[in-house]
């Protein structure tokens, strides 16, 4: 014998989370039409593995995002390579693209997914170090109407799942051409109000100080009020990318505000940049994020191919439908209760509800030695419509005693009857 007092009961590791079955409709019903909604506009889901070479993220994400210095859960195998729990879903995605070579038979490749993200982070509401995302990236076109195209099909799964008030906020980061302009207005700018910046600000004004307009730190909040805007520096071509994408929104009617601070957490970005926010969230606020990145495949080993994208945090998700009361299909739970009246029934009463099930009715029986009269009250509390009792006296004429648990009649079935009989 084990000595009880040991044991310690084990717990979730920090930042992480059980679905149990109370909470599991939400799930079923969000990956239902995220589904069908993503479907309807023509992209295929695709599933990576959750952990990829750690340099993969290193390229992908960027050398100087907090994601990659600060958050990736990376381990090595026994060969000792650099392994990483993936953080996000677009690196991996392009990868896949690439080794598989998905463009082979269009050049407009639309994929999406659905699966866990982990990320080592202070948890919080509303913050897991693991969490799930649904995702969607479109690869090869840079037409803003394809970024008008995702921006519309994100919202529309929202609005699908009934989700309110939600907020789009939308930005251009420039490109390669136009945002090392940016940059250096950025460090001229920021070069004498360094010291009253904290301390990662004061190491991202090194390396990339586009990251400072990301900080939320009250102090440097004050400092970027004022900072130079991206729009007075964007070429040309990044111009008309976000005149564009402000028309296609607008021809669908799309409400967004424009946010010039607004810059996303990974590198990989450039000229579109845009986050939806939900207002029941508190802090953590932003239900999904995306963007263009036209050189990302390039930066994996691929040709020169623009792509587009967007994720969601499901938890977050589901955490405002519940603040907002969106009504979610619940399972119908248990319709049939086969149960016996002695030990002796139990084979019959096995075949019986297999074949039920063969029929796709729920079904269940006792699992527990039970007695008859407590096998009622186990049906009772499974509130199903129907127990169907398995008597030796029944049995010996070819059937079985079905009881209506609504008005509680009782009638003798035939045992070849009984599927018709709830059918
Ligand atoms: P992201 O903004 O890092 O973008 O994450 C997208 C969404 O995932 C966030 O808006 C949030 O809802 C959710 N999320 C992120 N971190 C956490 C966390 N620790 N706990 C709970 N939820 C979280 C990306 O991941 C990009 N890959 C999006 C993208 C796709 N861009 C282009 N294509």
């Amino acid at each position: 014998m084990m000595d009880k007092e040991k044991i310690v009961l084990q717990k979730a590791p920090k930042g992480t989370n059980d679905i149990l079955p109370l909470q599991i409709d939400d799930w079923y019903y969000v990956e239902k039409v995220i589904k069908k909604v993503l479907q309807t506009y023509g992209y295929r889901e695709i599933r990576t593995p959750a952990f990829e070479n750690t340099e993969l993220f290193v390229r992908g994400i960027g050398e100087t995002t907090d994601i990659v210095n600060k958050e990736m859960f990376t381990f090595q195998d026994k060969k000792g390579r650099s392994l990483a729990l993936r953080p996000e879903g677009t690196a991996p995605v392009v990868r896949a693209y690439l080794e598989h070579n998905l463009s082979r038979e269009n050049m407009l490749v639309k994929l999406f997914y659905l699966g866990s993200m982990f990320r080592c982070e202070k948890p919080q509401s509303g913050r897991y170090r693991q969490f799930n995302q649904f995702g969607l990236e479109a690869i090869g076109s840079s037409d803003p109407l394809m970024d008008a195209e995702i921006i519309d099909a994100s919202l529309h799964v929202y609005r699908e799942l009934g989700l309110k008030n939600l907020s789009l906020v939308i930005n251009s980061v420039g490109c390669r051409k136009c945002r090392p302009g940016y940059l250096q207005a950025l460090k001229d700018y920021f070069k004498e109000r360094r010291d009253r910046l904290c301390s990662d600000c004061r190491e991202r004004y090194e390396k990339n100080p586009l990251r400072i307009l990301d900080c939320k730190n009250p102090q440097c909040q004050m400092e970027i009020k004022n900072c130079p805007s991206i729009f007075d520096y964007l070429c040309e071509d990044c111009k008309e990318h976000f005149n564009k994408l402000k028309e296609y929104l607008d021809s669908i009617g799309i409400i967004y505000q424009v946010n010039p601070l607004l810059v996303r957490g990974l590198d990989y970005y450039t000229k579109t940049a845009f986050e939806i926010s939900s207002g029941e969230l508190g802090a953590q606020n932003a239900v999904g994020g995306g963007g263009r990145y036209d050189y990302l495949v390039e930066e994996l080993g691929g040709n020169h191919t623009p792509a587009v994208g967007f994720a969601a945090g499901i938890e977050r998700m589901i955490a405002t439908m519940q603040k907002q009361g969106v009504g979610v299909p619940k399972w119908d739970g248990i319709q049939v209760f086969v149960a016996v009246t002695s030990s002796d029934d139990i084979m019959p009463a096995f075949k019986i509800i297999s074949d039920l099930r063969k029929y796709d009715i729920t079904a269940e029986m006792d699992f527990l030695n039970k007695s008859l009269k407590a096998q009622m009250r186990s049906a009772n509390k499974m509130n199903v419509s129907y127990v169907v009792i398995v008597g030796q006296e029944e049995l010996k004429e070819g059937k079985v005693m079905i009881k209506n648990m609504k008005n509680g009649e009782q009638e003798k079935v035939s045992l070849t009857k009984i599927y018709s009989y709830f059918k």
